[in-house]
């Protein structure tokens, strides 16, 4: 493989992909983001101008530029990360999610299918359509039981819905078209470059700022929390290895309660931070409404990709969470030059 289109390659996910494989392989990257408030080309500073990195500002949804990127640059593989991320966000407004999750994933889907017919027969058999989802589709557990690959798909937010709906456009492309196809299905992330509107950095910024720490409910939804870089090396395991039409589960056993992250996160803000002036930082922490049609509980059984294809993370929880903490401290500037446009950290999905 020496060609990888990446879609959403600004985003969180999408550019600690595309830093692997700049520095980790020799592979090309093409990187296809729109650039929404969500990507920014900040978090790929030392990959502009990069000769195996070449940046395409393109929407999924324009089906003439996509198809002008496959036939332009002949990706081998495509990794598709694009899409609207944050359920709060799709609770105050849905069109954008079905707009880039659904139609756009369609969109993307039927340019590679032209692209790939075109192929010769080797390179149309060594072609993978790598589609990146969630752990959301499967919907909420009960206090018992993880979710597996074989599970009904379930989904309880307009977010969940459409990458549900991307998931089910990726399956019948293969069955019904033959395209080489495969589908990993995540736990949440966490690590450097996530947009502050996100849990894990939102508590971090908030709590430098002597800001209250915004706890849904009670806190005690449970969510399976995995780094960043395990993640995006479960990806590239995947695209390499991964058997066609086959679904992937992907996450670092480790469940926790929102609160339980949000007090970690007080304990080493309290260390690194001791001059700082809102010690102990849990006294921070403010119950607010919760999210409508909160999920209870995420949680993981990874043990097929970690069976069939060696995976597993490298980081624990609590090293992950050092690291993150640690790289939100150093890069302060990130963060504000990502807050500079509409989202300056207030609390969405609450509009009914
Ligand atoms: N963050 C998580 O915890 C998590 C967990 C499991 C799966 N996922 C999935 O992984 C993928 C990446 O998630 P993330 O957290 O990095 O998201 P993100 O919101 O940080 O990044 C999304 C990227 O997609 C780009 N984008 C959005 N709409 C686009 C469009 N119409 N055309 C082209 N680019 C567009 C944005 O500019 C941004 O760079 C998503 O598909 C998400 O559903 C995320």
């Amino acid at each position: 493989m020496k060609r990888v289109l990446v879609t959403g390659g600004a985003g969180f996910i999408g550019s600690a992909v595309v830093r692997q494989f700049i520095e980790e392989t020799n592979i090309t990257v093409i990187n296809l983001d729109k650039l929404t408030y969500a990507g920014n080309l900040n978090s790929l500073p030392e990959l502009i101008g990069h000769p195996r990195h070449i940046f395409e500002q393109v929407d999924i949804c324009n089906a003439s530029e996509v198809a002008r990127i496959f036939s332009e640059h002949h990706p081998d593989a495509v990794m598709h990360l694009a899409a609207e991320s944050h359920v709060d966000r799709s609770i105050d407004g849905p069109a954008d999610f079905i707009q880039t999750n659904i139609v756009g994933t369609y969109t993307l889907l039927e340019a590679a299918r032209s692209y790939w017919n075109g192929l010769d027969v080797e390179s149309k058999s060594a072609f993978r359509f790598h589609h990146i989802s969630t752990d959301e589709v499967y919907g909420s557990l009960g206090e018992h039981g993880l979710f597996t690959e074989d599970m009904a798909y379930e989904p309880n937010s307009p977010y969940s819905a459409s990458k549900a709906s991307s998931d089910h456009l990726v399956r019948a492309w293969h069955h019904t078209y033959g395209m080489p196809v495969v589908t990993t299905n995540c736990s949440n992330n966490y690590g450097p470059y996530q947009f502050p509107e996100k849990l894990i950095p939102l508590v971090i910024l908030n709590a430098l700022e002597g800001k209250p720490l915004p706890i849904y409910g009670t806190g005690a939804q449970i969510r399976d929390w995995l780094f960043v870089d395990d993640h995006a090396r479960a990806l590239r395991l995947v695209l390499e290895k991964g058997k066609i039409d086959e679904t992937y589960n992907i996450g670092g056993h480790n469940e926790k309660t929102n609160l339980e992250v949000v007090h970690v996160l007080c304990d080493l803000l309290d260390e690194l931070v001791p001059e700082s002036a809102y010690i102990p930082h849990k006294s921070l922490i403010t119950y607010v409404q919760d999210r409508p049609g909160h999920d209870m509980r995420y949680a993981i059984d990874a043990s097929k990709v970690q069976h069939a294809l060696g995976w597993t993370p490298d980081e624990t929880f609590e090293t992950g969470m050092r690291k993150t903490v640690q790289w939100y401290l150093k890069n302060n500037e990130w963060c504000q030059h990502v807050l500079d446009g509409s989202y300056q950290g207030q609390r969405l999905g609450t509009d009914l």
